[in-house]
Formats: C-alpha cells, sequence, structure tokens
C-alpha cells in the first residue's frame, strides 16, 4: 500500500522507517502540512497519514476520497481536527493512536508544574550570568498542596499517579471517573469545586464541543488567586486572552502551556528570525511566570517508537481487511 505521510520532520522519517521494516508499505514523506494546497501531494495514496495540526475538514476530506484516499491514519491520540461524519460520508476510515506513551504528556506536563514552581528557566539564565541571588526564585512544597485534574483519562491517571508520589492532595474532574485513579485517592468532586480548591490546576481531557473555552473569564474567577494553571490538552480548552487578563491581574500565578488555540502557524516551526505576528502569543511570551513550550509533551523515543509502529499496524489491520480496534467512527469519538 502506498503511504502519503504529511508534515513529518527527519524524526518521524527515521522512526518510521525503521518501523516499516516490519511491514515494508511504499511511504512517501511529505514536509507540508496537509492543507486544501497541499491536497494534490496525496493523489493516489491510498493512505493518509496526518498530524495533530493537519485540519482534515469536510472539504478536504473530499478531495482526498476524489483523488482514492480511502484511510486517514492519524498519528496522534486527539481527533479534533478531523471531521468524522464527513470522513463516514464519503467512505474514508480513520484510525488514529490513542496511546503511545501517557508517561511522556504526564511527565511533561509534571516539568511544567515543577519549573513554574522553582523557576528553574529564570534560574538557569541568571546562573549562567554569573547570578547567584535567590531574590525572585521563591517556590513552594508540592507536598500537601491540591491539584486539580480535569480529564483523568490515560495521561490525568499517570499524571496523577506521579502527583500522588509528591504527596499532593488530589481532586479529579471527570464526566467518566477512573477506578485506578480513585484507588490512589483521587477525590472526584465538580468542576466548580475543583476551580475553587486547586492550588494548581492541569488540563488533561480531548478537545470536544464541551471542553471547548472550559477555561474561560468565567471559570478563571472561580479558581483560587494565584493559581497554578497547566495545558497539556488542546490549545483551544483554554481562551487564551482570558488567561492574559487574569495573568495581568495576578488571578493566575503561573502559566505551563505545551499547547495554543493558534498554534498551527507556528508550531514545530523555527520563526527565531522572523519574530511572532500572533499577538496574543507574543504578549504570552513576556510574563516571567509564564512556560511555553511547543506541543514538545508527546516528544519522547519511547512515545515515537510506539507511533511510527501502531500508525503502521492501524494501516496492516485496515489494509488487510480485518477490524482495527484504534479505528474512529462518529458514534464511537
Ligand atoms: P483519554 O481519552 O485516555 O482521556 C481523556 C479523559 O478526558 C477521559 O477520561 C474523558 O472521560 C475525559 N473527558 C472527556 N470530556 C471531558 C470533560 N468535558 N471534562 C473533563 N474530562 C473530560 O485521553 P488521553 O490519552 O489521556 O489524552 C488526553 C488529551 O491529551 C488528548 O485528547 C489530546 O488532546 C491531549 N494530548 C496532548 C499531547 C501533547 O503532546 N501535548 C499528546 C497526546 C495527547
Amino acid at each position: 500500500m502506498r503511504v502519503a505521510i504529511f508534515s513529518t520532520k527527519p524524526y518521524d522519517q527515521q522512526f518510521f522507517t525503521t518501523a516499516n521494516e516490519r511491514h515494508s508499505f511504499e511511504l512517501t514523506f511529505f514536509e507540508p502540512r496537509l492543507t486544501i494546497e497541499t491536497v494534490g501531494l496525496a493523489a493516489d495514496f491510498e493512505a493518509v497519514c496526518a498530524f495533530v495540526n493537519d485540519r482534515l475538514d469536510a472539504p478536504l476530506l473530499e478531495r482526498l476520497a476524489r483523488h482514492g484516499t480511502r484511510l486517514i491514519a492519524l498519528r496522534c491520540a486527539g481527533f479534533n481536527n478531523v471531521d468524522l461524519a464527513a470522513a463516514e460520508r464519503l467512505g474514508i476510515r480513520v484510525v488514529r493512536v490513542p496511546a503511545y506513551s501517557p508517561h511522556a504528556v504526564a511527565e511533561h506536563t509534571v516539568g511544567l508544574i515543577l519549573t513554574l514552581n522553582r523557576k528553574l528557566h529564570r534560574a538557569y539564565s541568571r546562573v549562567r550570568e554569573g547570578n547567584f541571588s535567590l531574590q525572585g526564585l521563591l517556590g513552594f512544597d508540592l507536598f500537601e498542596r491540591t491539584v486539580g485534574i480535569v480529564g483523568t483519562g490515560q495521561i490525568g491517571a499517570v499524571v496523577a499517579n506521579i502527583l500522588h508520589g509528591f504527596g499532593c492532595r488530589l481532586l479529579g474532574f471527570d464526566p467518566f471517573p477512573n477506578p485506578a485513579c480513585a484507588s490512589i485517592g483521587v477525590k472526584y468532586v465538580a468542576l466548580d469545586e475543583l476551580l475553587a480548591q486547586s492550588d494548581i490546576i492541569t488540563l488533561n481531557c480531548p478537545l470536544t464541543p464541551a471542553t471547548r473555552h472550559l477555561i474561560n473569564a468565567e471559570s478563571i474567577a472561580k479558581m483560587k488567586p494565584g493559581v497554578m494553571l497547566i495545558n497539556t490538552s488542546r490549545g483551544a480548552v483554554v481562551d487564551t486572552p482570558a488567561t492574559i487578563d487574569a495573568l495581568k491581574s495576578g488571578q493566575i500565578g503561573y502559566l505551563g502551556i505545551d499547547v495554543y488555540e493558534e498554534e498551527s502557524a507556528y508550531f514545530f516551526e523555527d520563526f527565531s528570525q522572523d519574530g511572532i505576528d500572533d499577538d496574543v502569543l507574543a504578549r504570552l511570551l513576556t510574563f516571567p511566570n509564564v512556560i511555553v513550550t511547543g506541543h514538545q509533551a508527546f516528544f519522547t523515543s519511547d512515545a515515537l517508537k510506539c507511533i511510527a509502529e501502531t500508525t503502521l499496524q492501524n494501516i496492516a489491520d485496515i489494509s488487510s481487511g480485518g477490524t482495527c480496534a484504534n479505528e474512529l467512527n462518529v458514534k464511537r469519538a
């Protein structure tokens, strides 16, 4: 089977080429993102492999279907970027990698918490300039602090486990409570209670109509003043201008984000020579108590290996006419 792999970097090529030794698919790597402008590159490829910022809306899927694509293999867990109803209507099957390394994302989440709290990003630059002053670097013990986890699925559960080890008090909000989390003492509460009681709030839910701008001016007002907010889920779960207002007023004391609503214009590319035109992102980057990482939470060798292997196995399952446990459809989504 011919597979067109979009939005690729050298590291994707490396892990997919190795994983393909077991399959021998005809892989073609395209560096550009999959857009209506680049969709022509996918002509005559039965399978198209896409990533988080490839937006597979109805017009793009229609073009793919017309050019013979029958399978979309997402190499990510989130699938908010695919119009599943349109795919179903067009006879395009969609598979994803539901779990590759929840540890990678959870560990990055905790990394953001530790860095913001102990100001390691500032200490790093300061010490390298010969400045050993501690002024401005004061942190707090995580021990016995309350952490609210919004979304306690695979990633949220690992976050809970790690923070349980730190001795944090854990609150969870999830329409489907996770027994594994409850068994280590995560207390499930209503969202408003989680917002009001948490010293640290971490977002680990998917982006859905229910979670879009879940964090907005109104919900931020319900949080403890000086709260730490961490988002490693999807950018649009947070209304970013509302967080900027809250950072200015001090209502949010720390913000750590690995995802940003408008990230597709910038993330995964180098703009260090060009500057940032997005004034919201640029403003965020001015705060000393904000850390932005460029959607790198998943980026470990373990995760990339698993992503490549699972994606190619998904394609093999579908192409051999069998069922694939990682297939998405409108009902299951
Ligand atoms: P999962 O499906 O295992 O868990 C998601 C949990 O969120 C589920 O327990 C679900 O019931 C819950 N949930 C659904 N709607 C909710 C709502 N309205 N409020 C609160 N909780 C809700 O997914 P997993 O693997 O834990 O991933 C979570 C999200 O993390 C993904 O959907 C993706 O958007 C994001 N992600 C980010 C990565 C990164 O590199 N930054 C990498 C991988 C995933």
